[in-house]
């Protein structure tokens, strides 16, 4: 294992960029980062009876997840238990079996074998109940998004998003009726390690007028650039002791999305349910990510999870959110919306993916890799402000950042649930 204390600076801001690029690094998080976070999976409403299934990653361990009988939802690995073979091949769909198309075992819903072509030629001790499908031991779901955790003994879901819970509120508890997703996935690839995607959806607000300078000209109403609002607007950044992070104006009018949705809302009902500080806050345009992978964007619906890919590569997957309650008309404004602007060719998506590849292409070279990257925006701006919940700082400002490295360093530093030593058998003492 790599001590990565000497990479990563939380308290000074300054990060060396190997964590990047360094082959040693990536596979240590795929051990002690997303083997034991709770990482998304999909949402409930993919699912509506038992059999619905959706296979996607959890770091880069293959998972179908599925509807069972009584529909609860469960995840499992989606490698057959004989040679390993991928067993679910489908993006998505629904089935009453999972029948692995090497040798033909097939598994039911709650993941037991149940048969096995030419079972009389194996030994008669061969017992199919040893040999169901690996389990994820933690499926638990918050506000209609599910997370998935390989460690049994993990913190529970909501403890683990703590104050993040009402940065997410803004976006999941709009409508009593909750959310659903419509449409596909999009998925698409981008050269660029996870953490930069992450990163910046956590802490970088700093990105967009400069990034963004020729999509926000596009939008602007009058042609002339961006919302006064937007670029003078005070704002906050939220940031969480487990590393999430969310950032958004403070302006009732820092609202930069469809009119049809704009419309759709009535803004009094929404202050009464959510209060006025996350209608002003986190309900605009704003940011997030909740660590390690997933990330979402309020005001257009985007939610989508950065896969690894290995260091220099990351798999995008994202999906449309709307309220249910909203009209049809108003759920196709908000897709529309969606797909103009963070959609796989939207035109702040492709700003976005830009800045990452280009990082990552110049991070290979000796010298280059020997530069620490600055994060010290805002040092000693984080408090507690009486209004947002939990550690709050300035919009401009890389507090999330330097806390979602500084809680990186900490897993990546700490033995996970499978390097803890067996408990001594029953009867012998420690
Ligand atoms: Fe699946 Fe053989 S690998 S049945």
């Amino acid at each position: 294992n790599i001590d990565v204390s000497a990479l990563v600076d939380a308290e000074g801001g300054l990060i060396d960029r190997s964590i990047y690029t360094d082959p040693g690094i990536y596979d240590q998080e795929m051990r002690r980062i997303f083997a034991r976070s709770w990482l998304f999976l999909a949402h409930a409403s993919q699912f509506k009876k038992p059999g619905d299934f959706f296979t996607t990653f959890m770091g880069q361990d293959p998972v179908i997840v599925t509807m069972d009988k009584t529909k609860t939802i469960r995840a499992y690995l989606n490698s057959c238990r004989h040679r390993g073979m991928r067993l679910c091949r489908a993006d998505a769909g629904a089935t009453k079996m999972f029948t692995c198309t090497y040798h033909g075992w097939s598994f039911d819903l709650a993941g037991a074998l149940q048969t096995v072509p030419n079972e009389k030629a194996y030994p008669e001790d061969f017992d199919k109940k040893q040999w169901g499908l690996i389990e994820v031991p933690r499926v638990a779901e918050y506000k209609g998004l599910l997370f998935g955790n390989w460690d049994k003994d993990a913190e529970d879901l909501e403890e683990t998003l703590g104050d993040m819970r009402y940065y997410l509120d803004a976006m999941l508890d709009r409508d009593p009726e909750g959310t659903e997703v419509i449409g596909g996935v999009m998925k698409w690839e981008l050269e660029g390690n996870w953490k930069l995607a992450a990163e910046q959806f956590a802490t970088d607000w700093y990105h967009v007028n400069m990034s963004h300078a020729s999509a926000l000209m596009v939008m602007s109403p009058t042609g002339k650039g961006p919302k006064a609002e937007i670029v003078a607007t005070p704002g906050r950044q939220f940031l969480s002791p487990n590393g999430h992070g969310a950032g958004f104006p403070t302006h009732p009018k820092s609202r930069f999305d469809a009119q049809a949705v704009h419309e759709h809302y009535d803004y009094d009902a929404l202050r009464e349910r959510l209060g006025d500080a996350a209608v002003e806050g986190p309900m605009t345009t704003g940011h997030a990510t909740v660590f390690p992978s997933f990330s979402y964007l309020p005001v257009n619906g985007s939610i989508r999870i950065w896969h690894p890919k290995g260091p220099n590569k990351i798999e995008v997957w994202a999906w449309i959110l709307v309220d249910k309650s909203m009209p049809e008309d108003v759920k196709d404004a908000q897709r529309l919306y969606n797909l103009r602007t963070f959609g796989p060719s939207g035109i702040f998506e492709a700003d976005d993916g830009e800045n990452w590849s280009e990082i990552q292409a110049v991070s290979g070279g000796f010298v280059t890799n020997s530069v620490p990257l600055n994060f010290q925006m805002g040092i000693g701006s984080e408090r507690e402000d009486g209004v947002y919940p939990g550690q709050t700082s300035e919009l401009y400002s890389d507090a999330a950042g330097r806390s979602f490295y500084r809680h990186w360093a900490e897993l990546m530093n700490t033995p996970a649930w499978h390097e803890r030593p067996a408990p001594a058998p029953a009867g012998e003492s420690a």
